[in-house]
């Protein structure tokens, strides 16, 4: 069955290079990112593990746990982290699960025959409190990701979870809303006392609710 959005993560236990992680228990009641690299020592992965470890604050901010996975070995792992050291200017502080069985890729279907029938593509999950999938991103190999995106998506994610709020196009924190169509004019009222601008009766604006 593909993993869709709203479904529970699928649970798992696995080697990590921080130690044996059981899935849902490390996330506890935090939100998660599990993210799928195609290999270990290969450039465009270099970087992308190199920024995560840059901006893993961002995360932390956010009450995000942050987690990688390829098809290597937790040994290939923990060589290849030197060299992201190394070359990005920043240690990899942040667990990576060695999925040689592709025990886990296969739960997340992380590997996509048709574009290369052992490695992982680029999956990105965000996964919030309530263990369920809020959000799906897949990249081919060629494409490093943007993960100041992961960042964004996640603001609204955590906003739009706490109020009756939906996020414009290139939304960044800060920005106007958009009250959802759910809510009528009478109770928008009540939420959103400061005001809001009617551009069309289902297109209303609000400035973000907490600023
Ligand atoms: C890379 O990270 O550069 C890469 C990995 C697998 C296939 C192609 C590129």
């Amino acid at each position: 069955m593909p993993i869709r959005l709203g479904d529970i993560a699928p649970d798992f236990t696995a080697e990590t290079t921080h130690g044996t992680v059981h899935f849902h228990e490390w996330l506890g009641s935090s939100w998660g990112v599990l993210f799928s690299h195609p290999k270990d020592f290969t450039p465009v992965c270099t970087t992308e593990l190199g920024y995560v470890a840059r901006i893993k604050p961002e995360f932390d901010k956010r009450n995000v746990k942050v987690i990688g996975l390829s098809v290597d070995s937790v040994e290939s792992h923990h060589r290849w982290e030197g060299d992201i050291g190394e070359t990005q200017g920043c240690a990899v502080n942040f667990p990576m699960i060695g999925d040689p069985d592709r025990v886990v890729a296969s739960l997340y279907d992380m590997i996509h025959p048709n574009a290369n029938d052992t490695l992982t593509v680029r999956s990105v999950f965000v996964i919030g409190p309530d263990k369920k999938v809020k959000l799906m991103i897949t990249y081919p190999a060629s494409t490093g990701r943007n993960f100041d995106e992961v960042l964004r998506v996640i603001d609204s994610l955590q906003l739009t979870a706490q109020h009756k709020v939906a996020t414009p196009a290139n939304w960044k924190h800060g920005e106007d809303v958009i009250i959802v169509p759910a809510v009528n004019d009478a109770d928008a009222a009540v939420l959103f006392p400061g005001g809001w601008n009617t551009v069309k009766p289902y297109l209303r604006v609000v400035k973000q609710p907490g600023t």
